[in-house]
């Protein structure tokens, strides 16, 4: 019984026990931002790209002048990025070199039971494991991460993401910009001490800010458009990224694919897991300017910045942002509706229920449409302490959010999503359809914290 070789969860106070001390200076834009090696695959095949990864610990320079030493995908911090194309089948070869059990699981990916990386399927440490990627679905930015029951927290804040990003023939002939242009930024909390130790601890504890595996860095970019692929893997909070400025950026993509048209927004709030595609124009800037882009969701004691933007080159730019983005599908017509309580105390649960995985908590069947009412059971935000909203997420499907406490979600909200915020008080209605691959998958709020104590379940999905 796999149950009772399952890792138990540490508390964050075990987590943290004796082990922080003083974290590390924070010093803004001491180094440039990395873009993660896009990954070669071993080999090919007429339909499928063949890779190899090794999960272990590496040492890293997160913050400027210290070494940190990381769990991490193919010795990069964050992983290396997938790029997968539409039709073509991806095979990862996983092999756990760390000492800790992994299970990787592709964010956002329709994939069989087998290969969705769930809970319990765990890649023991000295094992490999193959996971295979049909990429049947639309192009979209998903990403990769360790998900073993219980330590998915920890192992996703050492180190255990990277992107997945799947294109497709609607998608490459936009004229989006691309190429260089087309840049992914991981976004994610951190603590590093002052002797470069990465203390695993509460967000609140975390005051630094990386992206792409560095410490608030600077970016060098050209007075042009770029298609900016923005991840919240932060295991634990959300982010609201503004400009300094307050200069406006376009939204094209959600979770799991294009919007419907471009949305125009100064500040973009992604909870644990969620992704957006935005389009910035640094023509309007002047080439030897710079501008910072902030977190107002920030804490008090932490500083906003998150990542500097030099403009420093012009460079021709003959891309656009079109009208017309996606036809997205109709939003399925739900013949089962469900409701779903997230609480936090005195434990997080969903529906009173900790995660256990010999229980089936919800059972459908292939091609049922469903509307899932997710409630967060506190009333209001709470007073003086840390607050993030539950991230809820299901695994195999991309729903649509209809509405939080019966107001229509916005444009933004309104396209292929596969994890959505609920903050307190408010209930949240999505619907979705089961399809097509049954078997095992769970939903879990992707405040990482919450899910590794168990604010999970496990759905069943019947032929
Ligand atoms: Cu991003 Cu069940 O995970
Ligand atoms: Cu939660």
């Amino acid at each position: 019984n796999l149950a009772q070789t399952a890792p138990a969860a540490p508390t964050a106070a075990q987590a943290r026990s004796g082990a922080r001390g003083r974290a590390a200076r924070i010093v803004p834009f001491a180094h440039a931002m990395q873009v993660p090696p896009v990954l070669s695959p071993v080999s090919r095949t007429d339909s499928s790209d063949l890779y190899q990864l090794r999960m272990a610990e590496t040492e890293v320079e997160i913050v400027k002048g210290l070494l940190t030493t990381v769990r991490a995908f193919g010795g990069c911090f964050p992983g290396p990025t997938i790029r997968a194309v539409k039709g073509r089948e991806v095979v990862v070869q996983q092999t756990n070199d760390l000492d800790v059990h992994t299970s990787v699981h592709l964010h956002g990916g329709h994939v069989r039971s087998q290969y969705d990386g769930l809970p319990m399927d765990l890649v023991e440490p000295g094992e490999t494991r193959e996971y295979r990627y049909p990429n049947e679905q639309v192009a979209a930015s998903l990403w990769y991460h360790d998900h073993a029951h219980g330590l998915e927290a920890e192992n996703v804040y050492r180190g255990l993401a990277g992107a997945y990003l799947l294109s497709d023939p609607h998608e490459s002939g936009l004229p989006l910009p691309g190429g260089e242009y087309d840049i992914p930024l991981l976004i994610r909390d951190a603590r590093i001490e002052t002797d470069g130790r990465l203390v695993y601890t509460d967000p609140y504890e975390c005051p630094h800010m990386l992206v792409n595996g560095k410490e608030r860095p600077y970016f060098e970019v050209a007075a042009r458009k770029y298609r900016l692929r923005v991840f919240n893997v932060s295991p634990n909070r959300h982010v609201s990224l503004r400009f300094a400025d307050g200069a406006p950026f376009t939204q094209i993509a959600s979770d799991g694919g294009l919007l419907a048209g471009p949305v125009e927004l100064h500040e973009l709030t992604l909870a644990g897991a969620e992704r957006a595609e935005i389009v910035v124009d640094f023509a309007r800037y002047p080439v030897g300017e710079s501008v910072v882009l902030e977190n107002t969701a920030a804490l008090e004691t932490e500083r906003p910045e998150v990542l500097r933007f030099d403009i420093t080159r012009t460079a021709e730019d003959r891309s656009r942002v079109p009208d017309v983005l996606a036809t997205l599908p109709p939003i399925p017509e739900a013949t089962v509706h469900r409701d779903f309580w997230l609480t936090t105390f005195p434990d997080t649960r969903i529906n009173g229920r900790k995660y256990d995985p010999d229980r089936t908590d919800v059972r459908t069947t292939v091609g049922t449409s469903e509307i899932w009412t997710i409630h967060n059971h506190l009333t209001r935000r709470p007073a003086g302490v840390f607050h993030a909203p539950h991230s809820f997420h299901t695994h195999l499907v991309r729903f649509r959010v209809l509405d939080r406490d019966g107001e229509p979600v916005g444009p933004a909200e309104a396209g292929l999503k596969d994890t959505v915020a609920i903050h307190p008080g408010e209930s949240v209605r999505i619907a979705m359809t089961w399809g097509e691959y049954p078997g095992e998958y769970v939903y879990h709020c992707h405040h990482l914290v919450h899910s590794s104590h168990g604010q999970m379940g496990r759905i069943d999905v019947l032929p």
